[in-house]
């Protein structure tokens, strides 16, 4: 790839273990998701929205590391969800998972696993594939890897939409993790310091965002022929950016 633009330079690949013993203390990030720190409100709203405004049709959703998928059972309220289909790494979340989306008048299937894996062995055919909060913990080649599955994944038009902290275009992942932590000590103030602290232990050993201006070079290589980000919290850090499908 022409590099245009600062990449995270970030070759390590996800490191599962950390991410899913980060995650089976579901009450710390229910807490920054409480208090609407990522902005988790607007941005599942803006989904919501998106879905609405933009499919016309029954539709299938393929929520890559779905969490306890809360957020996500509000944004399929009132559209035409035929399927949805979820898989995450901890069965704590995915229990959770069942629960929410109880009410739910679709097709619905939980899958147990690391998204990489299971996504390999899947056929399709999604019009949407999420990843909330889940793609920035990848290396930039596990990216181009999923990018590039889950195009082959997508039916005509379909979207891979990601919730995601984002790069600005000229900044470095040290710059971000100080903004991030700056941020953090501002405005989590639900959290205490400990708590913050093992937010902060997880972005340092976890957390790999790359720029818009990456992900619309890594579009271009994967046969998308539109990223467009429709949502910014106020912080600056979250995005919600959609990739259209050739
Ligand atoms: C930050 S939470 C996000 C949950 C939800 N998507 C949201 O937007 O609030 C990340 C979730 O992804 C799961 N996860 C992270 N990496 C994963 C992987 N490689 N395979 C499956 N699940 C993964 C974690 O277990 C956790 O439940």
């Amino acid at each position: 790839m022409e590099e245009k633009h600062r990449l995270s330079e970030n070759t390590k690949d996800e490191n599962t273990t950390e991410v899913k013993a980060f995650f089976e203390k579901w009450d710390t990030y229910r807490k920054a998701m409480d208090n609407d720190y990522a902005g988790h409100l607007e941005a599942y709203k803006a989904l919501g929205d998106f879905l609405k405004t933009n499919i016309d049709k029954p539709f299938a959703i393929f929520d890559l590391g779905c969490g306890d998928a809360d957020f996500m059972a509000q944004s399929l309220k009132n559209t035409l969800i035929q399927r949805y289909e979820a898989v995450d790494i901890s069965d704590n979340a995915l229990g959770l998972a069942r629960k929410n989306m109880e009410h739910l008048n679709c097709e619905k299937h939980f899958l147990p696993g690391d998204f990489i894996n299971v996504i390999q062995n899947h056929s399709g055919p999604f019009d949407v594939i999420w990843v909330g909060l889940s793609f920035h913990h990848l290396s930039l080649k596990q990216k181009e890897e999923l990018l590039n599955k889950c195009s082959s994944l997508l039916s005509k038009n379909g979207y891979f939409i990601i919730f995601d902290p984002v790069l600005y275009d000229d900044e470095t992942l040290e710059g971000f993790r100080k903004r991030w932590w700056k941020t953090c000590q501002l405005y989590w103030n639900a959290l205490n310091h400990e708590e913050k602290l093992s937010i902060k232990e997880h972005v340092d050993n976890s957390d790999f965002p790359e720029s818009l201006a990456i992900y619309r070079e890594l579009g271009k290589k994967y046969s998308f022929t539109e990223v467009e980000s429709i949502f910014t919290d106020p912080t600056e850090i979250y995005q919600v950016i959609y990739f259209q499908k050739a």
